[in-house]
C-alpha cells in the first residue's frame, strides 16, 4: 500500500530563514501555497532525486502546526508516503485498528487529497497519506 515517500514535513518558525538554508544547499522551491484549512504556508521543495521536503509554518498559535512548534519546537513533523489509492489505503487503515486523524480524506496543499494517520498508531511518528497520480 505504501509506495515511497512523497516528502517529509518540517515545522519552522521563520519559513524565509528555512527556505534560504535549504535552497543555498541546493534544493529548489518547487511549490509555495498558503492553506487556510491547514493554517498553515507549506512550501515544498524539490532536489534533483529523492523525496521533497514541505516546509510548514504556523498561520497563528491556535493552528496544528502552531500547536506543534509550542509543545515540541521546530523539527521533523511528517512522513508522507504516496499510495495508488487513497481511499483504499484509509479503508485499510481503519479495517486494521489504526486510529486516523482524518478517517475522511481531505484537500490539502496542491489542491490534492490526504489523510492523516495519528502518530500514536505509528509509534510517534505523523504519517501523511497521498495518493499519487502515477501510481
Ligand atoms: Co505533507
Amino acid at each position: 500500500m505504501l509506495d515511497h515517500i512523497d516528502h517529509i514535513g518540517i515545522a519552522v518558525t521563520d519559513v524565509e530563514n528555512a527556505i534560504t538554508l535549504y535552497t543555498t544547499l541546493g534544493l529548489r522551491v518547487s511549490h509555495d501555497e498558503t492553506v487556510p484549512t491547514q493554517g498553515a504556508r507549506a512550501v515544498f521543495l524539490s532536489a534533483p532525486h529523492g523525496p521533497d521536503i514541505e516546509l510548514l509554518g504556523a498561520l497563528g498559535d491556535d493552528t496544528p502546526v502552531g500547536k506543534f512548534l509550542a509543545k515540541r519546537g521546530p523539527g521533523m513533523h511528517h512522513i508522507c508516503y504516496a499510495v495508488p489509492n487513497l481511499a483504499t489505503a484509509v479503508a485499510t487503515c481503519i479495517a486494521n485498528g489504526y486510529e486516523m486523524i482524518d478517517p475522511t480524506p481531505r484537500i490539502g496543499a496542491k489542491g490534492k487529497p490526504l489523510a492523516f494517520i495519528h502518530p500514536k498508531a505509528m509509534g510517534g511518528v505523523l504519517i501523511e497519506l497521498y495518493e499519487a497520480n502515477n501510481l
